[in-house]
């Protein structure tokens, strides 16, 4: 089978196409066709061992491989169809069209990988392409996962810092589907996009400091790893919640304080991704609450592209890699 492929830490560039060996699925694992991956800021992070948040640099480091990565093939979130299942498996049968995450596996950047039946994988939301089922899983769970934690109130007031990215254009849809007026917080170019999906108003990170804007919250859900923790607690509500995404570790320790010894809570999590929150999504996406803000959509052998685009910030959605332009001619179109 075909799959992308790292083998040294580096640029876009070391993503290379290659041959490897497909995979057998155990009894309790599902063989999966994958149509289709996101491309994630995560996958860009492995990729280059960079990341945003510096504390557990050295045990990553020795986890993914000290010289060169010991898993070659990235992606964690896709959508495609069960190709075959093992003996042990009753919850998904061969043919399914299914969308979910590899977990720490990884491996959805191949045509094929093998996966536990108990991994968050259900059926793919009947109304979405497998290009923009696979770009939910990531953005959507974590919003999901998050937001739930803040349980908003109809009419609440909710600032969204990273609004534009995977997690934040999910978090953006699903805050209004609670029924709360949402500022998004982004860079200018992203403004149309998260109007267009329901911010009502919109701050450019570039230009202005929210903090500053005298305006109050009753939840703040920050992606950004940089923001000044006193400073969001400060624009928070009685009652307000903080939810953190990218936490450092001096935020999750004074969290601890700010949530024993105050009215507001600071929330930090990593999101567990079940399939409960993944049938949730694909029920708001069927009745159309939300959906995926497709940036674009990349052949596989244009991997290296799909990670520049991620990385060049200017994209207005999610990154889609396709598998499926090496079995047919079928180049799915973008839906931005
Ligand atoms: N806790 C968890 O369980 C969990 C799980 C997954 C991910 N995460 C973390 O959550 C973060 C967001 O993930 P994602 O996949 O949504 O990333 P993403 O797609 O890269 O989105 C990040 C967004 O933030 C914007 N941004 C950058 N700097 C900003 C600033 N100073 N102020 C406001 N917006 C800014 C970016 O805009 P520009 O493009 O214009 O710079 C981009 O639109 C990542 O850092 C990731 O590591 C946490």
């Amino acid at each position: 089978m075909k799959a992308i492929v790292y083998t040294e830490y580096g640029t876009p560039d070391v993503l290379q196409v290659k041959e490897v060996e497909k995979t057998k699925h155990k009894d309790d694992e599902v063989l999966i066709r994958i149509h289709a991956a996101e491309a994630t800021k995560a996958d860009c992070e492995m990729r280059s061992f960079k990341f945003a948040v510096k504390w557990f640099w050295l045990p990553l480091r020795i986890a993914m491989g000290l010289t060169r990565p010991k898993n070659l093939v990235l992606g964690g979130y896709f959508a495609g169809k069960i190709e075959s299942t093992g003996k042990d498996v009753s919850n998904l049968e061969k043919g399914d069209e299914i969308f979910g995450t590899t977990k720490l596996r990884m491996g959805a950047y191949g045509e094929y990988v093998c996966l536990p039946a108990s991994y968050t994988i259900v059926p793919k939301p009947y109304n979405l392409t497998f290009e923009e089922a696979a770009a939910v899983p990531l953005g959507g769970l974590n919003a999901l996962h998050f937001l739930r934690k803040a349980n908003i109130q109809n009419g609440e007031q909710v600032l969204i810092n990273g609004a534009g990215g995977s997690i934040g254009s999910f978090a953006v849809q699903i805050t209004k589907a609670m029924g709360a007026e949402v500022a998004a917080v982004d860079s200018a170019a992203k403004e149309e996009m998260l109007r267009r999906i329901g911010a009502d108003h919109f701050f450019d990170y570039t230009t202005e400091d929210f903090t500053k804007s005298g305006q109050t919250y009753d939840v703040i859900f920050d992606m950004v790893a940089q923001s000044s923790y006193s400073a969001c607690i400060k624009l928070l509500n009685p009652k307000g919640r903080y939810l953190m995404g990218n936490p450092r570790i001096s935020d999750m320790l004074r969290s601890v304080i700010t949530s024993s010894f105050t009215d507001k809570m600071a929330i930090f999590a990593f999101a567990g991704e079940t399939a409960e929150e993944l049938l949730a999504l694909k029920e708001m996406i069927e009745v159309g609450k939300i959906k995926p803000i497709v940036d674009q959509v990349y052949s596989i052998d244009q991997a290296a592209d799909a990670h520049r685009r991620v990385e060049t910030e200017q994209r207005l959605g999610i990154v889609v890699i396709s598998m499926r332009s090496h079995q047919s001619n079928e180049m799915p179109g973008h839906n931005g």
